[in-house]
C-alpha cells in the first residue's frame, strides 16, 4: 500500500482535479484506492459526489480528533475500486483544538499505521488532499506519505512558492520522515497559446530535470465542469483534452515504480 500525498501550498494549482482524477484513473486500472481529503475546503469529497456538509464525526476529522476509528469513516464513492474518507470545514479546527499535543504531526500516521496493519485495509494506493497552506494538516501529510505529487500551475510566480515547498520537505525528511520522496512534479493548466506556460515549462524542467512528468496538464474547461457533476471527468467526459491528459498521467505515474522501485 503506498500513501502518497498531492501537495503544494499555493492554492488553485490543481492538486484537487489532480487527486480525483489520478484516483479514478488507478481505479480504472482495477487498483483499490482510498482517497483522504485532508482539505477543510472539502473540495475532493463533493468532486467525488459526497457531501461537506454532513456531521463531522463521520469524517476524517472524526478519526483525527479520536471520536470514529478509520475504518468506521471509510465511504464508498459510486464508482468501482474507489472509496474515500470525507472532509468539511470543522477539520480548520483541528490546529487549535491539539496546540498542547507535542505529537499531533503524527496523529494521522499513527491511525493510517494502525489501519494498514489491520488485516481489513486492502486498498493500493492511498491519495492524500492537502490544503493550500504549510500547516499542520500538510505537515501532518508529508510525516505520513511515503511520497509526494507536486502539482505546478504554469503560471507566473509558481516557481517562487515551490523553492519554500521544498525547504519544507527538507526539513521533515531530517526530522520526521527520513523516507519522504517527492515522486515527480506534474504541470497543470498549459496553454499553449500562452509564452510564459512554455516559459515556466522550460524553467521548471531545466530545474528540476526528470523529476518533472512528461504529460502536461493542458488547461480545459471540462476539467473544470466535472466536480460540479460530482465525477471525475475520465467519467465525464472520457475523451476530452483533459481526461486524456489524466489516462496518460496515470500511466506515468505506474510506470514510474518500476523506476524508482516499489517503496514510492
Ligand atoms: N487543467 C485545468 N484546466 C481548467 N481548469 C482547471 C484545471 N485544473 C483545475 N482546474 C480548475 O481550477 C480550480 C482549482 O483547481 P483545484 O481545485 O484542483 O486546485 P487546488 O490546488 O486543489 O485548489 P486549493 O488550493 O483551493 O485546494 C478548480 O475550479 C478546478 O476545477
Ligand atoms: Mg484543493
Amino acid at each position: 500500500m503506498k500513501i502518497i500525498s498531492i501537495i503544494n501550498q499555493k492554492g488553485g494549482v490543481g492538486k484537487t482535479t489532480t487527486v480525483i482524477n489520478l484516483a479514478a484513473g488507478l481505479a480504472l486500472q482495477k487498483k483499490k484506492v482510498l482517497v483522504i481529503d485532508l482539505d477543510p475546503q472539502g473540495n475532493a469529497t463533493t468532486g467525488l459526489g459526497l457531501s461537506n456538509l454532513e456531521d463531522s464525526s463521520e469524517t476524517i476529522y472524526g478519526v483525527l480528533n479520536g471520536t470514529k476509528s478509520l475504518p468506521e469513516v471509510i465511504k464508498h464513492t459510486e464508482f468501482k475500486n474507489l472509496d474515500i474518507i470525507t472532509s468539511n470545514v470543522d477539520l480548520s479546527g483541528l490546529e487549535a483544538e491539539t496546540a498542547g499535543d507535542n505529537e499531533r504531526a503524527f496523529i494521522l500516521k499513527v491511525k493510517l499505521t494502525a489501519f494498514i496493519n489491520d488485516s481489513r485495509a486492502s486498498y493500493d494506493y492511498m491519495l492524500i488532499d492537502c490544503p493550500p497552506s504549510l500547516s499542520l494538516l500538510t505537515v501532518m501529510a508529508l510525516v505520513t506519505s511515503h511520497s509526494l505529487v507536486v502539482p505546478l500551475q504554469t503560471e507566473f510566480f509558481a516557481l517562487e512558492g515551490l523553492t519554500q515547498l521544498m525547504k519544507t520537505i527538507e526539513r521533515i525528511k531530517v526530522s520526521l520522515n527520513p523516507k519522504l520522496k517527492i515522486r515527480g512534479i506534474l504541470l497543470t493548466m498549459y496553454d499553449k497559446r500562452n509564452k510564459l506556460s512554455s516559459q515556466v515549462e522550460k524553467e521548471a524542467r531545466d530545474y528540476f530535470k526528470e523529476k518533472v512528468y512528461l504529460t502536461i496538464i493542458p488547461r480545459n474547461v471540462r476539467l473544470s465542469e466535472a466536480p460540479s457533476h460530482g465525477m471525475p471527468v475520465l467519467i465525464y467526459d472520457k475523451s476530452c483534452l483533459g481526461s486524456k491528459s489524466y489516462f496518460s498521467f496515470t500511466d506515468e505515474f505506474i510506470n514510474q515504480e518500476q523506476l524508482i522501485g516499489g517503496d514510492a
